[in-house]
């Protein structure tokens, strides 16, 4: 069965035709990033406008780059929610029309199962059940993946996401939007030991959940009391802010895992294009005989190939939504009770 994937949660219109939940067909990505960056930051209402004038070239694209009809297709999966709810709703828009002009099977994805369902489109895919740790522009979570649309969440941040640090960061900076690929990058020839930034949340006593408000105060005072560095200085801050964030996202990381009694690992959203992130939960991993598995980077960040993945699962599954259905700007991962709380569900 080919599935037609719609994605428009945040600032990435996007199509894509993935067939059997495995073969991508066609991934178009519009990206939107030149209409935000003057903003240091994704304003919604732009976000709308933007994503109803894409969504349909996108949708051609994406039908031409297949080479195939909306004949062929046999189910449509779009992104339901988290996100901005004005941006949300034009793939549910979009993909309430096609299904109901073509008759076709329709179902609702969680942008986060999305996420999860990125890297069953790569060779060699991890078992079930498995760990993932999520991090992106919006969210920063720990789950256990116990099947396809089944995860049960560990922990997650308690204020900013891992790519909300790095967006801020980078406006602090004035190195424009998004900010996670410009310090990535400019931190490849720093010195993350330069500054010794507060590693939040890290000790064995917090739990699976994360912090890094903390972090980004603690470089405000910085940039406060020496300004905004260049060159060498400016290499070495982004190096040691992002080691301050990719060393706590693997210690919680490996620490779950082991815990937890999983050997595999995937990274998913669009931090885990990072390349520091990437290392050091390689690295830490074989050292204690684990596999992590992540999506190549533009897997990562947003697109519609991993919508149609995991709507794939549900549709098989025999999941569908009516044309009642509606995007949801807050939608959180069904959490897993803790251990002692009244009244809590297993
Ligand atoms: O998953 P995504 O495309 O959108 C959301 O669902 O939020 O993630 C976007 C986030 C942004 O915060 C961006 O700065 C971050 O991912 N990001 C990175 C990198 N590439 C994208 N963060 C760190 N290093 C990167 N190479
Ligand atoms: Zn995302």
């Amino acid at each position: 069965m080919i599935v037609l994937g719609l994605e428009s949660s945040c600032d990435e219109t996007a199509a894509a035709l993935v067939a059997d939940g495995r073969r991508v067909l066609a991934d178009v990505v519009a990206s939107q990033h030149e209409v935000h960056e003057r903003y240091g930051g994704v304003v919604p209402e732009l976000a709308s406008r933007a994503h109803v004038v894409n969504v349909v070239p996108v949708l051609q694209t994406a039908l031409d780059r297949a080479r195939i009809t909306l004949a062929e297709v046999g189910g449509v999966a779009v992104t339901s929610g988290p996100g901005l709810i004005g941006a949300l709703l034009v793939a549910v828009q979009a993909g309430k029309a096609l299904a109901w002009a073509r008759g076709l099977p329709l179902v609702g994805v969680h942008h986060l199962e999305g996420h999860l369902a990125a890297v069953y489109l790569e060779p060699d895919p991890p078992p079930m059940p498995h760990l993932a740790l999520i991090v992106s522009g919006g969210h920063t979570s720990l789950v256990r993946v116990e099947d396809h649309g089944q995860v049960v969440e560990l922990g997650r941040t308690r204020d900013d996401a891992a790519g909300e640090a790095f967006d801020k960061a980078a406006k602090l900076l004035g190195l424009g939007y998004p900010g996670g690929v410009v310090i990535d990058r400019l931190a490849k020839t720093g010195d993350p030991r330069a500054i010794d930034f507060p590693r939040g949340m890290i000790a064995r006593n917090t739990g699976d959940d994360f912090s890094f408000s903390g972090l980004k105060t603690a470089l405000l005072h910085h940039v406060r009391a020496h300004g905004v560095p260049e060159g060498q200085a400016l290499a070495d801050l982004c190096a040691s802010y992002q080691a301050a964030i990719v060393d706590v996202l693997v210690a919680k990381t490996t620490r779950a895992a082991r815990r937890e009694a999983l050997d595999h690992i995937q990274v998913c959203g669009g931090v885990a294009a990072n390349s520091a992130l990437r290392a050091g939960l390689h690295a830490a991993a074989a050292a204690d005989g684990l596999r992590v598995h992540v999506p190549p980077p533009a897997r990562c960040t947003d697109n519609a190939a991993m919508i149609a993945a995991a709507g794939y699962h549900r549709l098989v599954r025999g999941d569908r939504d009516g044309l009642d259905l509606s995007a949801t700007a807050t939608l959180p991962l069904p959490r897993r009770a803790r251990a002692g709380a009244r009244g809590a569900h297993a």
